[in-house]
């Protein structure tokens, strides 16, 4: 049930959590599904409802900065400037946890990974709840993320008791994860965090294309965040060879690719790569809805939060090669 996030109704969703149920929540970047991350068989009710594989570890969201102390070992003095420059906001550090965290969130691995998300109700949520709260994206695995309660409702639908109603997700794209270790940070995950950002912090963060089929991690999979119709990068089809009348288009700024589409969608008119994240999945879950067997999208400068979006749009389309 999708509820407004007044007072009353974020006690209610806290006292399921605090009772070991799991609640869809907003966050700036996509929609979680949360659980008490001190409470092993809640947080198992998060897998079995996405059908998420068991090796997937979790991020776990806390409302204040000292609350990271709880739950993991800051080593580092730049992990506290960068938390203090970024947080809240699209940033998920993996750091070595402490006991209190059980090993079905961090799907075994020594380190937890840790955020602080910049929504208002996502805040009031896990701080009224008394304990970080494990969640991952709201959606089936493998499939869209949800940007809008109704995406939550869309696939969840009765998996998710509670859902409540923070509006659109600013950001519109999942966090930038990244990982210290002996040798220095390197990023896991490419998001809604820019990395040139994060290296005004730590100008010498590794970063390389770590997709893999042997992940530690979903968002290193090969492919991901996929619509249930199939997409394509619009140079790999020829346009004037498609039945238009059966695709629709995911185009960029909408100044290239002129066709009779039966469908189309423009990211972002005046070409602004946050405009462009924050319509990337409601656009995708738009088009899904329609009457068409083919999504093209347009390929797009890899730069600034145009990583992000080129990663998830890469993982799409793999899963239909
Ligand atoms: O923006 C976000 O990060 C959203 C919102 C809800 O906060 N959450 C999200 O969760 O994207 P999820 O489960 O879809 O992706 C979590 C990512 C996965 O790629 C997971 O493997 C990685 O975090 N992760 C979690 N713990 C890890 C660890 N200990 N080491 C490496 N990667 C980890
Ligand atoms: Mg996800």
């Amino acid at each position: 049930m999708i509820l407004e996030p007044n007072k009353d109704n974020i006690l209610k969703a806290a006292e399921e959590i605090k009772r070991g149920n799991v609640v869809a929540f907003p966050t700036e970047t996509v929609y979680g599904l949360g659980a008490d991350c001190t409470n092993p068989i809640a947080v198992s009710k998060i897998f079995e409802a996405k059908q998420r594989p068991s090796f997937n570890p979790l991020i776990v969201h806390i409302h204040s900065i000292s609350q990271m102390n709880d739950i993991a070992y800051i080593e580092k003095e730049e992990i506290n400037k960068l938390v203090e420059k970024f947080w809240p906001g699209p940033l998920t550090i993996v750091l070595p946890k402490k006991d209190i965290i059980p090993d079905i969130v961090t799907a075994g691995h020594t380190t937890v990974a840790i955020r602080m998300p910049a929504h208002q109700v996502a805040l009031e949520l896990i701080e009224a709840a008394g304990t970080p709260v494990s969640a991952p994206s709201a959606n089936m695995f493998g499939f869209l993320s949800p940007t809008k309660p109704e995406h939550v409702q869309k696939q969840l639908g009765c998996k998710a008791n509670i859902i409540l109603d923070g509006g659109d997700s600013s950001v519109g794209v999942e966090s930038t994860i990244i990982e210290f270790t002996d040798y220095g940070a390197k990023v896991l995950r490419p998001g809604g965090l820019d990395v040139e950002e994060i290296k005004t912090v730590i100008p010498n963060i590794e970063y390389n294309d770590v997709s893999t089929d042997k992940p530690n991690a979903p968002g290193m999979l090969l492919h991901h965040y996929a619509p249930s119709v199939q997409i394509k990068f619009i140079e790999e089809v020829d346009p004037d060879g498609l039945d238009l009348s059966k695709a629709g288009a995911l185009l960029f700024d909408g100044s290239n690719y002129n066709y009779n589409f039966s469908t189309k969608r423009i990211l972002s008119s005046s070409g602004n790569y946050n405009e462009a994240a924050a319509n990337l999945f409601k656009y995708l879950h738009e088009l899904e809805n329609e009457n068409i067997e083919l999504i093209v999208v347009e390929r797009i400068e890899n730069r600034g939060l145009g990583i992000a979006i080129m990663d998830r749009l890469t993982k799409a389309a793999n899963r239909y090669r």
